[in-house]
């Protein structure tokens, strides 16, 4: 489980998060939505240690992820606005590199490696290094990259928008099998028809706190889709 507990983020005199309360068991899929400016990349990027918050702070499983952050990242995967992947590097060695970083066991790799660029549909261009990778292409090795290591945490900005209809299936199918072994997952996104179908809760961002939060029932009766439009002023502060 992650709790972002009252957190503040202020970037000068600008208070983007003011006092927000988040709270993702196991086994969930929480979609964070709200307008432009309001704050959720910034909120990603403070529970995956990549920002500090000015207050409040950031528990996983009970620790706060600031006592050692290099340990954090280790239960935590993200797929952000950089994809955080190596040009110079095939695809298959990008997942090399990771794999080693977080501590993993040298003898599984190729086997676990090779799976998962199978499972994100790049098994026949493993060997092809990323420069030359198209968008959506980097963006399948950016997921690959964010489970190798089965992460206690997921946390997604915006997922879909560079994928094709295929690679979102195989996205939307991969999070439901993180979901069943019990991951916490947070995705970002403005995809009201994508996340429906996804989501077991979804908690809608506006001037620096949650205005709003759907369960799966409202979210079935169609209420986040209304919802959401309703709140999309009251972003960019
Ligand atoms: N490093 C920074 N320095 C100063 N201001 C920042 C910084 N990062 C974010 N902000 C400000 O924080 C606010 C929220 O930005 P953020 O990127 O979190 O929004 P968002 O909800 O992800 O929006 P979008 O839907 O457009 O992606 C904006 O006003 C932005 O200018
Ligand atoms: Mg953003």
């Amino acid at each position: 489980m992650i709790d972002a507990m009252t957190v503040t983020k202020r970037f000068g005199r600008r208070i983007v998060l003011n006092g927000l309360d988040l709270k993702i068991g196991d086994g969930e899929i929480i979609a964070l939505m709200g307008p432009n400016g309001a704050g959720k990349t910034t909120l990603l990027r403070i529970m995956s240690t990549l920002a500090e918050p000015t207050r409040g702070d950031v528990l996983l499983d009970g620790k706060s992820v600031y006592d050692d952050p290099v340990i954090s990242r280790r239960s935590i995967g993200v797929v952000g606005h950089s994809t955080y992947t190596y040009d110079d590097l095939t695809a298959l060695e990008n997942l090399r590199f990771f794999w080693s970083l977080y501590g993993m066991p040298r003898k599984e790799f190729e086997a676990a490696g090779k799976a998962l660029l199978q499972r994100v549909g790049l098994s026949h261009r493993m060997n092809d290094r990323v420069a030359v990778f198209s968008k959506g292409m980097r963006q399948r090795l950016a997921i690959a990259r964010a489970i190798l290591h089965s992460p206690k945490v997921l946390l997604l900005d915006e997922p879909f928008s560079s994928l094709d209809e295929k690679g979102n299936e195989v996205l939307a199918q991969i999070l439901a099998e993180e979901r069943s072994r019990g991951c916490s997952i947070l995705i970002v996104t403005h995809d009201v028809q994508r996340i429906s179908s996804l989501a077991d809760r979804a908690e809608v961002l506006v001037r620096g706190k949650i205005e709003r939060s759907f369960d799966r029932a409202s979210i079935a009766r169609g209420e986040l889709e209304a919802g959401y439009r309703a709140s999309s002023d009251g972003g960019i502060v």
